[in-house]
């Protein structure tokens, strides 16, 4: 019998380009390490699809030997790239594009509409929790989490610097500025004082693809993050939950996150059962409550024992040094036979609902 062949989609046109190609990276060491044959489809920055395919790897290959296989030599248009993916080749696609086109439930709703069940969040959860103040909203409105106050500042809005101030007077300082649909920490700052909105606002909407600036209380805490997997109909499991310390003491910013050795991420997180529980709980009730299926990582800061709610990843970085994998091999599960359970869900699972909607 053929191996079940998966398609990994990676790069795309936000500012997490590079840290998408590290993800497919590892992902496909992973997928052909659990016995996958891999199709790589590389989004490229000038709107050309480079592809390349990999058979699964036999014992003894071991991981190393994906490293660095993720920039494929040929190129094509995406018509070219179509064909090979409607001609029945795959199994699943697997998007890692993190932010625009992969997070956002575009690539989701292609895969969709090509019949490729999709491994991850669906349409409606990725679009969702692409948008931090909207995912707040929801969250706010059917559990019981805590989280910041926040509003929203759209690009045209942020001329008007006087009225801007007396709109975010509601809020109370320190503020927290960033892109409400990025991620990887670009766009984001500190304000202390309310002179300092404007030139942060500027910041945020500058960021490749985000559409707007989310201005938000700062909660002070220790930052905790906690990944979720599974779905509603074969059950929603949490992994063990990443304390992040970065060593300069402040927010887990560009730096902290991609500077080797500049954080210290402890996983388990050593803290109090009672406080791993609720935010395990938490971070379940949060994925619950988005719809999310497959895999995510839900990010909060610990306040008083209480976690908040910051954002959830629905394509987080997978990345050798990133936290899922991390979370992952401190559950004491394997990464290959984690990813290969999720494609073989995802498949089922679009099986069932094609089944169901006959
Ligand atoms: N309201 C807040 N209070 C305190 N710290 C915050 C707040 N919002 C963001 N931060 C800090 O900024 C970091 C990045 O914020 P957030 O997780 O919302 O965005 P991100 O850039 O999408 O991250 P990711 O890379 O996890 O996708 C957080 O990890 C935290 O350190
Ligand atoms: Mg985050």
């Amino acid at each position: 019998m053929a191996a079940t062949s998966v398609a990994v989609f990676f790069g795309g046109p936000s500012a997490e380009h590079e840290i998408s190609i590290r993800s497919a990276d590892s992902l496909i060491g992973w997928l052909s390490a659990g016995g996958l044959a891999v199709g790589a489809f590389h989004l490229r920055r000038d709107g050309r699809v480079g592809t390349a395919t990999f058979a699964p790897l036999t014992a003894g290959d071991g991981e190393a030997t994906a490293l660095s296989r993720a920039r494929p030599a040929s190129t094509h248009s995406w018509g070219g790239a179509l064909e090979s993916l409607a001609g029945g080749k795959f199994d699943a696609g697997f998007p890692i594009v993190h932010g625009t086109l992969g997070e956002d439930g575009s690539l989701q709703g292609f895969l969709a509409t090509i019949e490729l069940p999709c491994v991850g969040c669906d349409v409606l959860a990725s679009a969702l929790a692409m948008d931090k103040q909207k995912t707040k909203s929801l969250l706010m409105a059917t559990t019981e989490l805590r989280m910041p106050r926040g509003e929203t500042i759209a690009p045209h809005e942020a001329a008007d610097e006087v009225g801007l101030i007396a709109r975010l007077a509601r809020l109370a300082l320190p503020l927290i500025i960033k892109p409400v649909d990025g991620g990887s920490s670009y766009g984001l700052s500190r304000v202390t004082e309310r002179a300092g909105l404007p030139v942060a606002i500027r910041l945020a909407l500058g960021v490749e693809g985000s559409t707007g600036a989310l201005v938000e209380e700062q909660v002070v805490g220790d930052e905790v993050t906690c990944a979720v997997i599974g779905d509603a109909a074969r059950g929603i499991e949490s992994l063990p939950p990443i304390l992040i310390r970065p060593h300069h003491g402040g927010m887990f910013d560009l730096e902290a996150k991609y500077t080797h050795g500049a954080t210290d991420e402890i996983c388990p997180a050593p803290l109090p059962p009672s406080t791993l529980a609720r935010i395990e709980a938490a971070a379940k009730a949060a994925y619950r409550a988005i719809g999310c299926r497959g895999f995510a990582r839900v990010d909060f800061i610990l306040a008083d024992g209480v976690p908040w709610f910051l954002e959830l990843n629905t394509l987080p970085g997978l990345t050798r040094e990133s936290l899922f994998p991390r979370a992952v091999r401190a559950a004491g599960l394997e990464l290959p036979a984690l990813f290969r359970r999720l494609v073989e869900d995802a498949m089922h699972g679009s099986r069932a609902r094609a089944k169901a909607a006959r």
